[in-house]
């Protein structure tokens, strides 16, 4: 059973029930496209039964070892990549930590990121932090070829060789790329990396259960045994039924195109939590760039409450009526806290005296939910019994069969990206790339 549960029952004040009921049909052509492999982008479902096939192979052992060699050299661990190939990652690590990890050391090394941007500040002021720092890499690109990792990496393989010297330097850079194709393989593969692969059937965005994801969260510290056991658990209950009102993730994506159809363009992911910020950003990423094509899809957003309250409440509130949202909502908390009783009741806050701050942020939740209701928003919930592995492994996994489905629900192609290319060939050509002398010369034409 789902560890979760899902509850789609506001989306019935802006959807006719029968209308809703009507979708199955369209559910079921889409699971089974996506099931039996007969959709578009079928050579990209490596993802389905990965959770399975792994727990069963010995990539766990060779995991979990080098998690061990690296943690006993390294205080960080630099993982360099951009889109799916640091998200996931950063999304499990971020949602079992603590919100004050970077101050807290909990006796494994933490995790940072590079190769997510081109700042020149972010990369010195790394560098310069480095400087100071026993640390290790992962760098991880499945094409090898991405402008955003490969630079930063370029900078961090010189740094690493003069700090440690070029044999101890390449004992501590793992990649993590395709099995044959790119610069990066070539590149690991010359200079006697330790390598992962990722699977060729696996896109970035379906890849947090691969080694992608699961070598930067052993490394912190969390159990990938469990993460696994997880998605495991969901990919078995999602293969019974297509039916909406039993397969969660076919509830999911229905409810999702039908508010789409109904006009409701933009979905926002609310969670309740900081540390679930970057579970917000892979999910946005998993489906923007899944249902973003053909000048179709569901925009994808993401707001942090009660914070975003303060800010993006008003709009949400009262702004264009072409919202929806969906809010992750955990039920018990790590830890137990209490509000204390004070004497003078200088902040009128003694109503509130002895209750768990969590029943304050879940009276935020449900009166946040019936204020958006009531003024045009639905939303849909997912909620959940506590953060650990095994549950976050249910519910990438669920999200990742339900984008499937709800991609071709969209009737678009759910595995591929080919509007990333856009901004690359642009910014290749303005830099000068060799064999864009072309596309140079276009550009500059309207930039005049
Ligand atoms: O989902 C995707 O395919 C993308 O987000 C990629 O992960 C991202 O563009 C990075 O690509 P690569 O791993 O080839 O460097």
């Amino acid at each position: 059973m789902a560890i979760f549960k899902i509850n789609i029952n506001r989306i019935f004040d802006f959807i006719q029930k029968e209308a809703f009921d009507a979708i199955q049909t369209d559910v079921n052509l889409a699971y089974n496209n996506l099931i039996q492999k007969t959709g578009e982008g079928r050579d990209f479902l490596g993802w389905l039964q990965l959770a399975s096939e792994t727990m069963s192979s010995p990539l766990v052992d060779k995991i979990e070892a080098v998690a061990k060699k690296i943690q006993s050299q390294s205080k960080l661990v630099v993982v360099v990549g951009i889109g799916g190939s640091y998200l996931g990652a950063r999304a499990v690590i971020e949602a079992l930590s603590s919100n004050f990890h970077t101050l807290d050391s909990n006796g494994f090394p933490e995790i940072i990121y590079a190769g997510q941007n081109i700042s020149e500040d972010y990369l010195f002021e790394l560098l310069q932090l480095l400087d100071k720092k026993d640390y290790s890499i992962i760098v991880v690109s499945k094409s090898g070829t991405t402008t955003e990792p490969a630079l930063a990496f370029r900078l961090l393989k010189d740094h690493i060789e003069k700090k440690y010297g070029l044999a101890n330097a390449k004992e501590r850079i793992v990649a993590i790329t395709d099995k044959q194709r790119g610069a990066l393989k070539k590149l690991a593969d010359a200079q006697g990396y330790e390598t992962f692969q990722i699977p060729d059937d696996v896109g970035g965005r379906y890849s947090v259960l691969t080694p992608v994801g699961l070598l930067p969260i052993a490394i912190a510290g969390f159990d990938i045994r469990k993460l696994l056991q997880g998605a495991v658990q969901m990919e078995q209950e999602l293969y019974t039924s297509a039916n909406i009102a039993d397969n969660p993730a076919c509830m999911y994506a229905a409810a999702r195109n039908m508010l789409y159809r109904a006009g409701k363009p933009v979905e926002i992911f609310v969670n309740f939590q900081p540390n679930l910020h970057y579970f917000s950003e892979w999910w946005k990423q998993l489906y923007g760039e899944s249902e973003g094509k053909n000048h179709k899809g569901i925009f994808t957003a993401s707001v942090n409450f009660t914070t975003d309250l303060h800010s993006l409440g008003q709009y949400i509130q009262d702004g264009l009526r072409v919202l929806f949202e969906t809010m992750l909502l955990i039920d018990t908390p790590k830890h137990k806290l209490n509000v204390p009783f004070e004497e003078t009741d200088a902040d009128g806050l003694n109503f509130l005296a002895n209750k768990r701050i969590s029943d304050v942020n879940k009276m935020a939740a449900l009166g946040t939910t019936i204020a958006h209701a009531d003024g045009g928003v639905p939303v849909l919930k997912i909620e959940m019994p506590e953060l650990n592995e095994y549950n976050l492994g249910q519910l990438i996994y669920f999200f990742e069969f339900a984008c499937g489905i709800s991609g071709y629900l969209m009737e678009v192609n759910p595995f591929d990206q080919p509007g990333v290319e856009a901004y690359k060939n642009n910014m290749f050509a303005l830099l000068g790339k060799p064999g864009y002398e072309e596309k140079q010369k276009e550009i500059l034409r309207k930039t005049i």
